[in-house]
């Protein structure tokens, strides 16, 4: 089937949905969505969203804290023009209906958390992306310009390559005609023609075996644009959440908000001792790379398989109040957090690189965008300030959504666009054969690609990847489309430009630690 639309909105979390809002004013729109509309890495976020709202903070101070976080490997315009559109967008989001917790004088309760120095989150208790994705969920399933296709798949984005002509990564007129997409109830591939495409996938966290994303999170987009030729970059500055819940087997892992720590509850290790301070001025507070390593390293001497979160010493009430979803959920493993120490250890979480996108979130393919998680934009350099990157999708939604509204009229749905070939494949009989390449991937990437890398590692973990990239492209050619074969191949993708782009910086910095590179390359900023 050939469907045509002239904005074709790939993913549904806030980058998605809110370019899909704002772009249905302009013309139609067709959202899809691999499983659920409201399924999404947005759905979980705790902590909230940064944005300056009232003296004394200032936009020079968040710039300053989104730059230093990102360890001076910032894009510095960007970060100025995300953290100055903020308040507008938060202002947006208010409009629509999304409710922020208020103190009793009416002011945005705000939080802190590491790499802050001042409180800039407003939040709904401990679910605020849970609050974001249904107050625009609900706006986007009664817009009459908006047709939904949940359960949808996109496999490929269609460009020159399908009319038979020779595409390179070094040609800069590459054009988007849309997307091949799998209905994945019927197993059928069809033809979505856009004027523009905006891929808002989200991220990889399934790349790890400890992730605090949902299954969904398995970098298609990026996949998908590599394979097209767009250009990627800065993978290998993978953000590890330093407090996930302790709790083998589950997945995802229960995120434990570090608004909590802004709340003042510190790490500690099985001593007791709170180790935080050997490592960092800030201790519990510092930055992510920063904590996240002090406890791979604790965890390492000690042989521990975690560290503890203590807030044992907070007022009880108002602790439980704040975290109403942490307090329900750690009783659920009988753990009582007025009382208890919990368990916590580092997981996968957060993608600071990806496809490279200008500031008004425009791939190096024409007509095709991308925004949020999937995008790589030049505002978290080497390690993002935590509750900027809801921020940084609904600024480059915006963005994009005016950007290419300005454009509609000079695009013509292109012709001539081969259906899906179907030839010579069949239905796969053995699902183990995807289901263990894909743990065996997990396993590698977490095992020798992790906070802690080296040169051996990375080799090692490039060759056993081979491996199992042969193994699955022969797959892929001779199978009907499946969502977990397609999820398999573009995990290998993912995990292929992350070891790659790790392999080429010879230098720590920010999430990415080498053993072979210890110091910085670059001076100081
Ligand atoms: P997502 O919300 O992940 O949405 C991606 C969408 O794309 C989904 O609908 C998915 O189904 C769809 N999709 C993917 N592949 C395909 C495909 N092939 N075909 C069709 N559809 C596809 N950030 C903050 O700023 N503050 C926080 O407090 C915060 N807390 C977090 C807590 C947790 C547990 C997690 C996991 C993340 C948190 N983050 C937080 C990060 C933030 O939530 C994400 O970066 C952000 O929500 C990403 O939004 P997105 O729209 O780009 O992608
Ligand atoms: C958290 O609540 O700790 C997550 C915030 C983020 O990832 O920005």
């Amino acid at each position: 089937m050939v469907r045509k639309t002239d904005f074709l909105v790939i993913g549904s979390g806030i980058a998605g949905l809110s370019f899909a809002l704002k772009a249905a004013e302009k013309g139609r729109v067709c959202l899809i969505s691999k499983v659920v509309l409201d399924e999404s890495n947005t759905k979980y976020a705790q902590g909230g969203i940064a944005s300056v709202m009232y003296h004394p903070d200032s936009f020079g101070k968040h710039i300053k804290d989104t730059i230093n976080a990102g360890h001076g490997f910032c894009n510095e315009e960007v970060v100025r023009m995300v953290v100055s559109e903020a308040p507008e967008r938060i202002r947006e989001l208010i409009n629509m209906g999304v409710k922020f917790d208020r103190d009793d004088n009416g002011r945005y309760d705000l939080a802190r958390e590491g790499g802050h120095t001042e409180r800039r989150i407003l939040h709904h208790k401990d679910n605020t992306g849970e609050v974001i994705e249904e107050t625009l969920a609900d706006k986007v399933r009664s817009h009459p310009g908006i047709e939904i296709f949940e359960n949808h798949f996109a496999v490929e984005i269609i460009t020159q390559h399908h009319l038979g002509e020779k595409v390179t990564r070094a040609r800069r007129d590459i054009r988007c005609f849309g997307a091949y997409v799998l209905d994945t109830d019927t197993r059928e591939v069809s033809t979505f023609l856009s004027k523009i495409t905006v891929v808002a996938t989200g991220g990889i966290g399934n790349l790890y075996q400890t992730t605090t994303n949902p299954v969904i999170a398995t970098g298609d987009g990026i996949a998908m644009v590599f394979r097209a030729k767009g250009l990627i970059e800065n993978m290998e500055f993978i953000q590890f959440h330093p407090t996930s819940l302790y709790n083998p087997g589950e997945r995802p892992s229960f995120l434990i908000t570090e608004a909590l720590r802004g709340f003042g509850a510190v790490l500690r290790n099985s001593e007791g001792e709170e180790f935080m301070i050997r490592y960092d001025r800030r201790g519990s507070l510092a930055p992510r790379d920063i904590v996240a390593r002090a406890i791979d390293t604790e965890m390492k001497l000690r042989g521990d398989d975690y560290v503890y979160l203590d807030c044992t010493h907070l007022d009880p009430v108002e602790l439980t109040e704040e975290f109403p979803n942490i307090t329900r959920k750690c009783r659920s493993l009988q753990i009582d957090i007025t009382r208890d120490l919990i368990p916590v250890v580092p997981a996968a979480h957060y993608l600071c690189g990806g496809i490279k996108v200008d500031m008004n979130g425009e791939t190096t393919i024409n007509n095709l965008y991308a925004i949020g998680e999937v995008s790589s934009t030049g505002l978290h350099g080497a390690n993002r300030l935590a509750s900027n990157s809801l921020l940084e999708a609904v600024v480059y939604a915006h963005r994009a959504s005016v950007n290419s509204a300005g454009k509609l009229d000079k695009i013509t749905i292109k012709t001539g666009i081969p259906e899906w070939n179907i030839e010579g494949t069949s239905h796969l009989e053995e699902l183990v054969l995807i289901t263990q390449s894909y743990k065996e991937v997990q396993m590698i990437l977490s095992n020798y690609v992790g906070i802690v890398r080296s040169d051996l590692r990375l080799a090692r973990a490039l060759k056993r990847l081979q491996i199992i990239y042969e193994e699955t492209e022969k797959l892929y050619k001779k199978s009907v489309l499946s969502r977990r074969l397609c999820e398999l191949r573009n995990l290998i993708n993912i995990g292929y430009l992350v070891i790659r782009m790790a392999q080429e910086r010879h230098e720590s910095l920010g999430l990415h630690y080498t053993l072979d590179y210890p110091e910085r390359e670059r001076s100081e900023f």
